[in-house]
């Protein structure tokens, strides 16, 4: 078992990494209460129910699987059911399931009663090694991706890598790329530990690195004015690819990356990505790629700020021009 302390003042809590954590969770988790278990229908239903089982008063919310419940509607039906089961301030919500439940349970949490306690115990390697910690919580509105939301922190995160046994191989390779991406910007070993190639058998220290650089980060930027853009990484072309739909999220990331890193580096992050079976190319029109990023909420008078990567563990912040943007996506155009 290993700790690591957020320190947010007093918004600070422990991330709890530990294989087995899910059927400890009473013992990690104030659950003497009412407790919304929320959860989508690609985890396994056992997961949410182990959770809820452990509460004095829990139950399952099930949302379908995908970005779509990241909606209003859905954290409108969300916030009703709190409300006719009589939950107060001092309930609490707890999210089992990837990045999209933990988005939408937070946003919930953050929003009923102007906030109440909210856990999460993420079920994929995306948000096991990144969105499951840092409060970011949100849901999209009219095609753009998280638009409305909160910063809102956990009370605690609860990373259990026996979870991710049920994962299929695509899945656990679009999370490590936002690994992947932790190591070129920050963390070097990290970086050539993907290099070596072993992934299985250093998933633990995959992810526990990765979380110690989001832990840091988070600490010194919680609010994103400056060092937290970091994390976005790859994320300013990758999510114009995500928008011409058919990629997973850290697919997308992935394909992003390439054309950020510097010439010399190309090559050695091709030479994972392939190992990964992660996308190096993506047959899409460059325009539609190039239009979507422009509703990128991260863009400020058509200026947008970017993260280059000279070498691994180092990183670069530069404002780019769309327009300057627009060569690089034809790098990665099949
Ligand atoms: N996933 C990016 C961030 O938490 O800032």
């Amino acid at each position: 078992m290993n700790i690591l302390h957020m320190d947010l003042g007093a918004d600070s809590y422990d991330i709890v990494i530990e294989r087995g954590a899910l059927q400890k969770a009473g013992e990690y988790l104030d659950l003497d209460r009412k407790v919304l278990v929320l959860t989508d229908d690609g985890v396994p239903e056992a997961y949410a129910q182990t959770v809820a089982v452990q509460a004095k008063d829990g139950f399952v919310m099930t949302v379908p699987q995908g970005e779509d419940s990241k909606s209003i509607p859905r954290f409108s039906t969300i916030l009703s059911e709190m409300l006719k089961r009589g939950f107060s301030r001092k309930d609490a919500v707890v999210a089992v399931g990837g990045g999209v439940v933990g988005d939408l349970a937070g946003f919930a949490a953050s929003a009923y009663m102007r906030g109440i306690d909210f856990y999460n115990i993420p079920t994929t390697v995306l948000s096991q090694v990144d969105s499951s910690i840092g409060g970011k919580t949100a849901v999209n509105l009219d095609g753009v991706k998280n638009i409305v939301g909160a910063f809102y922190q956990p009370k605690k995160v609860l990373v259990d890598l026996d979870l991710l046994d049920t994962l299929d191989e695509r899945l656990i390779a679009e999370g490590l790329a936002e690994a992947l991406k932790m190591g070129l910007t920050s963390d070097k070993e990290l970086f050539e530990l993907f290099e070596k190639g072993n992934i299985t058998a250093s998933m633990d220290e995959i992810i526990t690195r990765s979380l110690m650089i989001k832990k840091n980060v988070v600490e010194q930027d919680e609010k994103e004015q400056g060092l937290r853009k970091i994390l976005n990484f790859g994320h300013t072309i990758g999510h114009g690819i995500e928008s011409c739909g058919g990629l997973y999220h850290g697919e997308c990331v992935a394909v992003g990356m390439i054309p950020m890193v510097s010439d010399e580096l190309r090559p050695r992050l091709i030479g994972i990505l392939e190992n990964l079976r992660l996308p190096t190319v993506v047959h899409a029109a460059p325009e539609k790629i190039f239009e979507a990023m422009t509703h990128d909420k991260k863009s400020v008078g058509g200026r947008v700020t970017v993260v280059t990567v000279p070498e691994p563990g180092q990183f670069e912040m530069k404002e780019f021009s769309f327009e300057e943007l627009y060569p690089l996506i034809q790098m990665i155009i099949k």
